[in-house]
């Protein structure tokens, strides 16, 4: 899973097509502000190649970021080279741990990218590790993966892109196994030098609704959850003491 530098770059110009990331910037900013009006910093927990992270300096005055893929971190490094006067650090990191110096007005971690985690011990970690990193008043969103009675089985889903001479396309398909989904991932990238194809096996876990609300009462954040309209997971919400 996006450990090489390809698997990135191809990551990158399919997400930015596919998904209104200012959007979700501005909504995950409203979020935060409505608990926390003067918030100024934020910190992105699986930030991916940065693009929530270019919204994010535009609309606090502090931004970092961390994830645990080294070529998802270089595309995110290149984009944001130029955000913001103090630039945004980015941290190689693991979620369960945040070895990161300083605390922020808010954390986020965006676009499932906790589903990824195995069990419910890795579950209350990260979401404990996160909780660490924020200033008293502090606001902690989470981007679920879909739950058990919500996720569809055999869903499908696809996009094309042809961008700079180079067009791409992504299959997904994705079925139950357990207390995880199992989505298969085809791409396949065309460009003058010919015609490339990977795969891959994503799984990402089924975690209830209350796993993550448990998670966030024993890192002490009062859980809320909120739906987003249309088929997204929604969104938890959680404020420090
Ligand atoms: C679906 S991508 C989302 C990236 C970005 N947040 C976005 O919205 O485009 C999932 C990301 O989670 C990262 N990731 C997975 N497990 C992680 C962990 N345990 N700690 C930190 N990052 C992790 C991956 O490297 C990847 O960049």
């Amino acid at each position: 899973m996006y450990e090489n530098d390809s698997a990135a770059e191809m990551y990158d110009l399919l997400y930015q097509d596919r998904k209104d990331y200012p959007a979700e910037a501005e909504r995950v900013a409203r979020l935060v502000r409505e608990r926390n009006p003067g918030a100024r910093s934020l910190l992105d927990v699986a930030c991916g190649t940065g693009i929530h992270l270019r919204a994010f300096a535009e609309l606090f005055e502090r931004v970092e970021g961390v994830d645990l893929s080294r070529p998802m971190l270089d595309v995110a490094a290149g984009r944001l080279r130029t955000a913001g006067p103090k630039g945004v650090p980015l941290h190689l990191g693991d979620m369960r741990e945040l070895r990161i110096e300083g605390r922020f007005d808010a954390v986020v971690c965006m676009f499932s990218s906790i589903g990824y985690l195995r069990s419910t011990d890795d579950l209350d970690r990260a979401v404990g590790a996160m909780s660490r990193r924020l200033e008293p008043g502090g606001v902690l969103v989470i981007e679920p993966w879909y739950f058990p009675e919500t996720f569809l089985e055999g869903h499908v889903s696809g996009h094309a892109l042809t961008r700079d001479g180079r067009t791409i396309t992504r299959v997904s398909h994705s079925t139950r196994e357990g207390d995880a989904t199992r989505m298969e991932l085809h791409y396949v990238l065309a460009d003058a030098g010919g015609v490339l194809h990977r795969s891959e096996i994503d799984r990402l876990t089924l975690f209830t609704r209350e796993q993550y609300e448990a998670a966030y009462r024993r890192a002490e954040l009062k859980p809320e959850y909120l739906e987003t309209s249309g088929a997204g997971p929604g969104f938890f919400v959680g404020t420090g003491a």
